[in-house]
């Protein structure tokens, strides 16, 4: 006999079932079971659209937003059914015989399938949330794979729009004069047709008098700058960071990223940080009509160096 008076010997009786111990911690399980599922519908729902915001790009707040909804309602969802819907305990492993006779066999069954039912049946819609939520995480998880799996990038990672003769204007398609910019000045541009795209962004920089480029690795550049004009590509050689942080004392371009350091008289050149090679030059002329163009394209390709790798 135990403590609170149920037989330790014999078999299991069939009222076993309307143990207090065995209902779930809710007081109203249907409610909490509910809760459950539309919180897990919820966290499906976030985690498609986690998937949709991810594919289309460029969205990192609703990337971050989705996931969070989408994880948060899974969790809460499973949470709330481990928590709530589970037998409460505590558990006493009642000494029995180890067998049944048939007609204990039916009598249980038959409990459970009258009194269990509905239960069980509820328990697997909420598992079969879980395990539909687990399935649409596990395919969302794997679209970067997907997306690397789409057409090669070909010649575009290697060459900018910027051709001899480009017109130099700004994001807003507006064209630059050399007067335009102060000394000291930065002036972030594009050609003309294509502004805004990232790879060609430029950052043009007005050097003070006696501060023109002492250009290191390339003598050939002389001729790329006009009225003390120098342009370097904006996209950091480290990870593609806009590199548009210039101080104009040490005429050095920071990027905000890693801390990389450019020095701008020495061909960008990176002094400090990660980045492994020079920001690649614009070279610079000045049209008939006054207005800046480029002499030709970026000597190099921009942005990170992953070519380089083996
Ligand atoms: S992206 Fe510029 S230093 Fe890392």
């Amino acid at each position: 006999m135990s403590d609170d008076g149920r037989s330790t010997t014999g078999p299991l009786p069939v009222a076993a079932l309307d143990d207090p111990h065995l209902a779930p911690y809710a007081k109203r399980p249907q409610a909490v079971a509910a809760a459950a599922a539309i919180s897990m519908v919820i966290g499906i729902i976030g985690i498609i659209g986690f998937g949709v915001a991810f594919w289309v790009g460029n969205q990192t707040q609703w990337q971050a937003a989705t996931l969070g909804v989408g994880l948060f309602g899974l969790g809460f969802g499973v949470a709330a059914w481990g928590k709530y819907l589970m037998p409460q305990g505590p558990f006493v492993e009642e000494r029995h015989d180890f067998h049944s006779t048939d007609d204990e066999r039916d009598a249980m069954s038959a409990a459970v399938v009258e009194r269990g039912g509905l239960v069980v049946k509820r328990r697997k819609v909420l598992g079969g949330l879980f395990a539909l939520g687990s399935a649409v995480f596990g395919v969302v998880a794997a679209f970067p794979l997907l997306r690397s799996l789409g057409p090669k990038p070909g010649r575009t990672l290697f060459v900018t729009n910027w051709r001899a003769g480009s017109r130099v204007v700004t994001v807003d398609g507006r064209r630059v004069r050399p007067s335009d910019l102060e000394v000291g000045g930065v002036l972030t541009v594009f050609p003309q047709g294509h502004e805004g795209n990232s790879p060609d962004q430029t950052i043009l920089i007005r050097l003070q008098a006696g501060q023109e480029p002492v250009v290191l690795e390339s003598p050939g550049r002389s001729d790329w700058t006009v009225h003390g004009i120098v342009g370097y590509s904006k996209m950091c050689t480290h990870l593609g960071c806009p590199v548009g942080l210039y101080q104009e004392q040490t005429t050095e371009l920071v990027c905000p990223c890693h801390q990389s350091v450019f020095n701008v008289r020495a061909g960008a050149v990176p002094q400090f940080g990660p980045a492994p090679r020079p920001l690649p030059q614009l070279p610079l002329a000045v049209d008939a009509a006054g207005y800046l163009v480029s002499s030709g394209g970026y000597d190099q390709p921009v942005g990170p160096g992953f070519w380089e790798r083996p």
